[in-house]
């Protein structure tokens, strides 16, 4: 195997970060595709805690090698500042971080334009990060886009700033102050910059392994999603090639990252949400507020039919299960196995969300475990009802659970 794809399977902050982490250790190169700082992804080394918005969760690795692909949005205020920090931490980018010239920028405006929309109570509130993400994809598709590569031309930098705002209908009044400001960052990150297929490529065919990161995901991919309550990219498999220029060819394995339970932050359908006692003290053991935004998760229980679709969509080959040590202390768990909508019985994801809204999930029940596992280094330690729950989920969907977190240190993890 070449290259390995690390993908979230339902709403974001599937603990993405923390698998990458593990498995990017036989990897030579960490690739990210997609998004951009709406992500937040935590990575605990040796009790010190690292949350990557935009640079890819492999730069803790000395050795290795972390892009950014085309279809990454970059906020270039965001990018220095990200970098500044973690160089402070002694971490080196010279030589081993490159970023495709073709990716779009986030300007000021899109982030903005973010919050207005946002807040406007004419349009359908999205509970987006407001960093501007969607704007800039829209942008992009529109043709008006400005790319890392307009960083350095001022000339070109300035017609293309005026014609952005314009088609905004804004006035460009501070345009000279940003100008500058742009300028100086495409000054320092020219270094970065690198055709990233050929690199890929390039690699891959001297035998080089390449670990695709994903950002967001699946349920909240663009065209896959709960639309309109979802991210403006392409989180799935298939981003990987629109993203990086990697052919779907050079994929060879896909991971996909499903917490033991589900979390989504911000608007749209969750079926399986918990609204009372059981999902507060879920969001208490799993600590689960955003990383980017602080926002408490909303939390309920393992949905087994969106799980079984994001698996097809994405063509997931084995499993990540992860946070499984917030489960101790429940007397029962509950996975969803099937929707009911009215008198039907379902076992497809509905296309329209507002379909999604109105189902009525259906439970098997299994019985829980007490003790603490965050300490258990194998599958045969765990309780056996931990063990039954991680089978069940297994034959649920069809697919091998190889890797079980226990914990968000690199250690508190189990393969099997
Ligand atoms: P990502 O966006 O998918 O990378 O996930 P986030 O970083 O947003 O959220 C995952 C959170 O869970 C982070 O705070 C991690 O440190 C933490 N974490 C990761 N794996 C585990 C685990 O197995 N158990 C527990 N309790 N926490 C974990
Ligand atoms: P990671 O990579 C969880 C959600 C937002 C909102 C919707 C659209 O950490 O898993 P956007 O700002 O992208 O336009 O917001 O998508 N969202 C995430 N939810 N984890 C993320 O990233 C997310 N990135 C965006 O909450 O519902
Ligand atoms: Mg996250």
């Amino acid at each position: 195997m070449s290259s390995i794809a690390v993908l979230g399977c339902a709403w974001g902050d599937e603990a993405k970060a923390k698998i990458v982490d593990v498995l990017a250790e036989k990897s030579d190169i960490i690739a990210r595709f997609q998004g951009g700082n709406n992500a937040g992804h935590t990575i605990n080394l040796k009790g010190k805690k690292y949350v990557f918005h935009l640079i890819p969760s492999g730069i803790l690795y000395p050795d290795k090698i972390c892009v950014l692909g085309s279809g990454v949005v970059i906020d270039p205020f965001q990018l220095v500042s990200e970098i500044g920090e973690l160089e402070k931490s002694g971490i080196r980018f010279e030589e081993r971080f490159f970023i495709d010239p073709r990716a779009n920028v986030v300007l000021p405006l899109h982030r903005l334009l973010d919050g207005q929309a946002e807040n406007n109570e004419h349009q359908t509130t999205i509970g987006t990060t407001r960093k501007g993400i969607g704007p800039t994809y829209a942008d992009a598709i529109a043709r008006k886009g400005l790319k890392m590569y307009d960083l350095f031309d001022e000339e070109k930098l300035i017609k293309k700033l005026k014609i952005i705002y314009e088609y905004h209908g804004l006035k460009s009044e501070n345009l000279p102050e940003l100008t500058e400001s742009l300028l100086k960052i495409g000054e320092s990150v020219e270094q970065y910059l690198l055709q990233i297929p050929y690199l890929l490529n390039n690699e891959y065919d001297a035998g080089k392994n390449i670990l695709f990161e994903g950002a967001q995901g699946s349920l909240l991919d663009i065209f896959f999603g709960t639309y309109p309550f979802e991210t403006s990219s392409h989180t799935i498999a298939g981003g990987i090639s629109v993203g990086l220029g990697v052919p779907p060819q050079k994929i060879d394995k896909v991971v996909g990252v499903y917490k033991s339970y589900y979390t989504r932050v911000g608007e749209g359908p969750f079926p399986t949400e918990l609204k009372d006692e059981i999902g507060e003290k879920i969001r208490r053991q799993g600590n689960e507020y955003g990383s980017t935004t602080g926002r408490p998760r909303r939390c309920g229980w393992f949905d087994a039919v969106a799980a079984k679709y994001t698996a097809m969509i994405n063509g997931v080959d084995e499993i990540a299960l992860t946070l499984l040590d917030v489960l101790s202390g429940f007397s029962t768990l509950k996975i969803c196995t099937e929707y009911r909508l009215e008198d039907n019985f379902i076992d497809e994801f509905p296309f329209d969300s507002d379909i999604l809204k109105r189902i009525e999930p259906q439970y098997i029940e299994l019985p829980g475990w007490e003790e603490n596992i965050s300490g258990m280094k194998k599958f045969s330690y765990l309780p056996s009802n931990a063990k039954k729950y991680v089978s069940a989920i297994e034959e649920l969907l069809g697919i091998k659970i190889s890797v079980i977190s226990v914990g968000p240190e690199r250690d508190q993890t189990i393969f099997r």
